[in-house]
């Protein structure tokens, strides 16, 4: 299908004006003083996730002209591309389907040429489900060790550690990702062979971080008394082929059309599945499809991830911000930033669009941040003070799965506190107790962190990546940025051994000297 890239339209141009006329000086306590329904007008309802878009820098205006361009640029038609099947990802001539692992069996929504598709997720799922409740049922097995790396480990380890109060006691989780043997050995240091489980996570079977710690991992199992290494190694991957090569026997697949970050609904959950139990899985899995339908038939005005994505796009390339800042208000939502970040850097974090032409405007932001409170006694300095402006995105949930009293209402009093006092600033002559205030946040609310509310908001969060990526006319599905590094270290490993630094810049063959 045609792309319109944002630039190229007429509205872009509207917007333009329109932010160099007013739009830059908006005030939000202006605002709320004007309209007496900015709240509700800001806000809205989507499955599981409740959002209060009303602190941000964006009028009726400025919302209605990014609408315009939503449409003008063709989101609703890409959008469909991906739901019927169309090789979106068109660096790799890749159909993007990671949807499909969280559509139920018998969906009737699903596109005609798609329900082959959908069999054999549906035969994955149940067959890994099983696999799961039987690796619950086994006592003998207390300790799961994910080894993966990116997709492959930052889904599953942000989802256990978001649904710690489901998980099966008796049970406990380790992630090894980092090629870096301190991690693996401060793992190994804690387990048996005969009570141990090893997954080894990825898609390709072949990056190097996790093949090299999937062989120590097995040199580990063997030399202390190990038996049985198809008991107890399992493999999570597209190429289950390299698995059985590794010699490992129980294999769940899944597919080239499933990118790494977007893999956690895949056999790459599994940990997650023995975590929280089948059922729990399946709610995960229903809770994000809840929010795929309504990405795919709410209208845009009233659909939350078109909304978060436009706003995203209405602050990188208006207000020229270039960093957003995630702030968890519920310490199990701990590794959620890092999650975030994959997802949207590694996304959109792209110069040119998808037919290779340059951008000359800027697409994906730095994310990042750290659990509420501790946030607020480190960087949040910098948000209220600081000479940059971060819009910062509130993540809280309304009840607490703990009973210690005064906790929960202490948690969410500072949310608001800190929503409240980035927008209303506070001042004072004396210059170093001023706050200019004026500060852009958004506020997701969840009535209980659970499978399905986690599911949607992940969900949700894939989506409105999806929609800014679309505007900039990129291919949100790939990573070729990555591929450098991984070809310059194989390089340097070589002379490391060597010594040889010839044809290589100074700074680099001067440390490589002083690391022999
Ligand atoms: O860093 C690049 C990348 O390909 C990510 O996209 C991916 O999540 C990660 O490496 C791991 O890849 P794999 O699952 O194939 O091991």
């Amino acid at each position: 299908m045609e792309r319109i890239r944002c630039d190229r339209t007429a509205t872009w141009r509207g917007l333009q004006n329109l932010f160099a006329n007013g739009g830059q000086t908006f005030d939000l306590r202006r605002a709320f003083a004007d309209d007496a329904t900015r709240f509700e007008t800001f806000s809205q309802s989507a499955p599981h996730v409740f959002a209060d878009l009303s602190k941000n820098l964006l009028d009726s205006d400025s919302q209605r002209l990014l609408f315009a361009l939503a449409r003008q640029c063709g989101l609703e038609q890409y959008r469909d591309a991906m739901f019927a099947g169309e090789s979106i990802n068109n660096t790799e001539q890749r159909q993007v389907l990671h949807w499909l692992l969280r559509s139920p069996a018998a969906h009737s929504g699903v596109a005609p040429n798609l329900t082959g598709e959908l069999a054999q997720v549906h035969a994955v799922l149940d067959a890994m489900l099983a696999y799961a409740q039987s690796v619950r049922a086994d006592e003998s097995i207390t300790d799961i060790v994910n080894i993966g790396i990116g997709g492959s480990d930052l889904g599953p380890q942000m989802a256990v550690l978001a649904l710690d109060s489901f998980v099966l006691p008796g049970k406990r989780f380790h992630f090894v990702s980092n090629v870096d043997g301190h991690e693996l050995a401060a793992v190994l240091k804690r387990l048996k062979p005969a009570s141990t489980l090893f997954l080894i996570a990825s898609k390709t079977f072949t990056t190097i971080e996790t093949m090299t710690n999937a062989r120590s991992a097995r040199q580990w199992f063997e030399a202390n008394g190990g038996s049985d290494v198809g008991r107890h190694f399992a493999a999570l991957t597209t190429n289950v082929a390299a698995a059985r090569e590794f010699g490992i026997r129980t294999t769940f697949g899944f597919w080239d059309w499933v990118g790494g970050r977007y893999s956690i609904w895949s056999a790459i959950g599994l940990p997650l599945a023995i975590a929280i139990g089948p059922q729990g899985f399946r709610e995960f899995l229903a809770g994000a499809h809840e929010m795929d339908q309504h990405f795919q038939s709410a209208a845009l005005e009233r659909n939350l991830p078109v909304r978060l994505g436009l706003l995203d796009v209405w602050y990188r390339n208006f207000h020229r911000f270039n960093s957003r800042s995630i702030a968890p208000y519920h310490s199990a939502l701990r590794r959620l930033p890092a999650y975030l970040q994959q997802l949207e850097m590694e996304s959109n974090g792209k110069c040119v669009d998808a037919q290779g032409q340059a951008l000359r405007f800027g697409t994906a932001p730095v994310l990042w941040g750290e659990p509420g409170t501790n946030g607020q006694h480190a960087y949040f300095q910098m948000l209220h003070q600081g000479t940059d402006t971060v819009p910062v995105e509130f993540v809280a949930v309304k009840n607490a799965r703990h009973d210690l009293t005064g906790h929960q209402e202490l948690l969410l009093a500072n949310a608001l506190a800190q929503a409240q006092a980035l927008m209303m600033g506070q001042h004072d002559t004396g210059g170093h107790k001023n706050f200019l205030g004026n500060r852009p946040s958004t506020f997701l609310l969840l009535d209980e962190l659970t499978p399905s509310t986690l599911g949607a908001l992940i969900a949700l969060q894939e989506h409105r990546v999806f929609v800014s990526g679309s505007l900039w006319g990129i291919n949100s599905f790939d990573q070729w940025g990555v591929e450098l590094g991984k070809v310059l270290a194989k390089d340097v490993q070589a002379r490391l051994q060597t010594g040889d630094v010839n044809g290589l810049d100074g700074s680099t063959a001067g440390l490589l000297q002083r690391l022999r």
